[in-house]
């Protein structure tokens, strides 16, 4: 330990932090570059497992600043482990977790007038209402800051808590009790009151923080946003109030008694209790009166003093949004529709390829670096061959077919939070001797074959497990946030223990086991450079403490192609446990059978993502890597949505004819919610049958195998609907 602390001290005595980037050799900034990434590396290492760090806050963010001034000076030696891309989840992890009592979820996205045309159609056959049928909606900025719960109980702030995953966020209460848009006591409001908003930081706010940042030498905020998400989540909350934090108010969780009946009603309401609200929110009666007050709210932008990206819509009744319900991560009642993004040029000075843990080749441009929206942009995602091309995803040009070369000139766009890309290319300003970008065929990183399969746009290597690329990113993946989320091991450990021939970690199961392992080993992890006692030992317990694990995050974190989170989340919820997934995935054959059927009923699986997780499942290399995982793992089933009471709960029901009291999507959402599965034929495995008028070869079956069959009212009835 002791060691450890004298060699950062050392390594930092070596690099003067006065010291200007253009005096710099290239050899000297790569040298320079390599102890800043091991250095600031430690003092990640030491801020989480909570030894006392041998650097103080102020050098951490001094050498920061050096890192990201030489890698401005020097783009093309900018590291792969670069403290750069390093951003500071790492004070996270002092603060309790709260688990949402109602799920923080985000939004769909519109990007055009016909996306808000599309969102009313979708809702109204959902709701089964006809064109003309009155429906309201309201409008309202989207702020561009961080989402924040306030739970009050009995009209007093108990509990703050940020967004997190959606399920489980940072208890950050003593923070919000600092922030005067914050009430801290409410009359007159139901025994539980979940509000919910956002915590922003004004345009004058920020300026005026990053220059008392500047002159006390501490660290500057790249945009309002990450200012005020960076100021919330402040182990001291006295630092939180001595930031300028607002808030606004726009939705809610948990209530123990209905607000109102309208989002609208229930934000004036909010407005009573003391609640800052957007004064620009409207009610607005469909997709034209929307689009005008987007444009107007879109005039104002630049004047309102704070950031906003786009404009919310929501359906303005209650009883409207219920029905409507949830997608996984969703809702169906509501769409952020997106300012176009902002633009800038710059030179693009090299592709790079990286390969991802599924194989996927990807091209990324390295750009000289440009602000774009406030904030600095050096690499751009360049999709795949077809996009350097010139050709789009559905075979037709784009940029009406240029092409990119290295040295071109790029318009660069960033879009929210997303990878920045590229729009456009200025032919007039190409390079003499400009040669268009010969796409490898074979992977770089392990020299197998890069094939392109028949309608697949991206090209993949084909070494699987062999690719140390695929294998590094898998793991990266495993321990990402969503997935394993291992204190202290993070994607710059993980590619490291790989490529240690004492430590080994290949596959993830290895994680589980590096304990035995490193006992046996001669030289052991702790007297490695970096590491120490305590550091080690809280690693290991760090990872025990990860083997019991819900089954949604073990389906995600094996990075099966097309299964994001929600798809992990869907799959989970409907098999329940490992076992029983393992052996649907077992019986399953693509395209055909009941247990292919099956799956691909479950709302969110289709089936691209259905063959798979099927494919990997029966794959034998990947699957033994994976058996071999869940021996370590005491992995918890996940139980069916809180459907507590719910008389279908657990049953498989299939609706057949004429439903008239709502849509079939609507049944099948309904039905969904309350625990039931919805399956579209009838076997000996269905336990009711809703047949309408007009049910033809089903309802015969059913009785043939004396299935319970039920009318639409009978079925209403049942789950207390009626
Ligand atoms: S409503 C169930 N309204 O945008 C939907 N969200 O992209 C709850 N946001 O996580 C969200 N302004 O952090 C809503 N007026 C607004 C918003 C807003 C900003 C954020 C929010 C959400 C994210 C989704």
């Amino acid at each position: 330990m002791a060691d450890r602390h004298v060699d950062i001290a050392g390594q930092i005595a070596g690099i003067d932090p006065g010291l200007r980037p253009d005096d710099l050799a290239p050899d000297e900034a790569a040298h320079l570059l390599l102890s800043l990434a091991q250095v600031l590396g430690q003092a990640n290492l030491d801020y989480h497992t909570a030894d006392a760090p041998a650097l103080s806050d102020a050098d951490y963010d001094r050498l920061k600043r050096l890192n990201a001034a030489i890698e401005a000076q020097f783009p093309d030696l900018k590291r792969s482990d670069s403290p750069s891309d390093q951003v500071g989840a790492a004070v996270a992890d002092g603060f309790g977790k709260i688990t949402h009592a109602v799920r923080m979820l985000s939004l769909a996205n519109a990007f055009d007038d016909d996306d808000v045309q599309d969102f009313d159609d979708q809702i109204r056959k959902f709701l089964g209402l006809g064109a003309d049928a009155p429906l309201n909606y309201t409008a309202e900025p989207k702020i561009d800051g961080l989402s924040l719960s306030l739970r009050y109980e009995d009209g007093r702030l108990k509990q703050a808590a940020t967004r997190g995953d959606g399920e489980t966020g940072e208890n950050v209460t003593q923070n919000a009790l600092t922030i005067a848009d914050v009430p801290q006591t409410l009359t007159d409001a139901p025994a539980v009151l979940e509000v919910r908003g956002e915590v922003y930081m004004a345009h004058a706010d920020f300026a005026a923080l990053n220059e008392r940042q500047n002159e006390s030498g501490g660290k500057t905020f790249a945009n309002p946003r990450n200012a005020a998400a960076g100021s919330l989540r402040q182990l001291d909350a006295s630092i939180t109030a001595a930031r300028p934090l607002k808030f606004f108010a726009y939705a809610w969780g948990e209530v123990s008694s209905a607000i109102a009946e309208t989002q609208s009603g229930a934000i004036a309401r909010l407005a009573d209790w003391g609640f800052s609200t957007n004064p620009l929110t409207q009610v607005c009666d469909g997709p034209a009166e929307l689009i005008a007050h987007y444009k107007q709210i879109e005039q104002q932008r630049a004047g309102l003093g704070y950031d906003i990206d786009g404009v919310v819509y929501k359906v303005d009744d209650l009883a409207l949004q219920r029905r409507l319900g949830f997608r996984s991560t969703t809702p169906r009642w509501a769409i952020a529709h997106k300012f176009p993004a902002e633009l800038a040029w710059t030179r693009l000075r090299d592709i790079d390829i990286q390969v991802g843990r599924t194989g996927a080749i990807s091209p990324v441009a390295r750009l000289d670096p440009v602000t774009v929206g406030g904030v600095v942009v050096s690499n751009a995602t360049l999709h795949n061959e077809d996009y350097i091309a010139g050709i789009g995803g559905d075979g037709t040009p784009i940029r009406e077919g240029r092409d990119l070369r290295i040295g071109d000139w790029v318009q660069v766009y960033r879009a929210g939070d997303v990878i920045p890309k590229i729009k456009d290319v200025d032919l007039s300003k190409r390079p003499d001797g400009a040669v268009p970008y010969v796409f490898p065929d074979v992977c770089p990183e392990c020299g197998s074959a890069a094939i392109r399969e028949e309608g697949d746009a991206v090209r993949r290597c084909t070494g699987g497990l062999i690719c140390p690329a695929q294998a590094v990113e898998k793991l990266k993946h495993f321990v990402g946030r969503a997935a394993f989320d291992i204190e202290g091991l993070g994607a710059k450990q993980v590619e490291a223990f790989y490529h240690d021939a004492d430590l080994s970690v290949k596959q993830p199961a290895d994680i589980f086991t590096l304990a035995a392992r490193d006992e046996a080993n001669l030289t052991k992890l702790k007297n490695r450079d970096g590491w120490g006692e305590t550091s080690v030992s809280n690693l290991f317990y760090a990872i025990d403490e990860r083997r019991k694990i819900a089954l949604n995050r073990v389906l995600f974190s094996l990075g099966i192609r097309h299964v994001g989170e929600s798809g992990a989340a869907v799959l989970a919820r409907h098999y329940g446990s490992w076992a029983q997934f393992a052996d649907a995935m077992d019986a399953a054959q693509i395209g055909e059978g009941a247990a292919w059927d099956d799956l691909n009923s479950i709302d969110g699986v289709g089936a691209v993502m259905a063959t798979s997780v099927i494919t990997t499942m029966q794959q034998p290399a990947e699957r033994a890597s994976i058996d071999a995982l869940i021996a370590e793992l005491d992995v918890q089933d996940v139980a069916a949505p809180a459907t507590d009471g719910s008389p279908v709960a657990g049953k498989t029901v299939v609706f057949t004819g004429t439903l008239e009291k709502m849509t079939r999507a609507e049944a099948k959402a309904r039905a969904e919610s309350l625990g039931a599965k919805v399956s579209g034929s009838v076997s000996a495995k269905t336990d009711i049958l809703v047949a309408g008028p007009g049910a033809g070869s089903k309802a015969k079956k059913a009785a043939d195998l004396g299935i319970e069959t039920i009318d639409e009212d009978g079925w209403l009835t049942l789950i207390g609907d009626a």
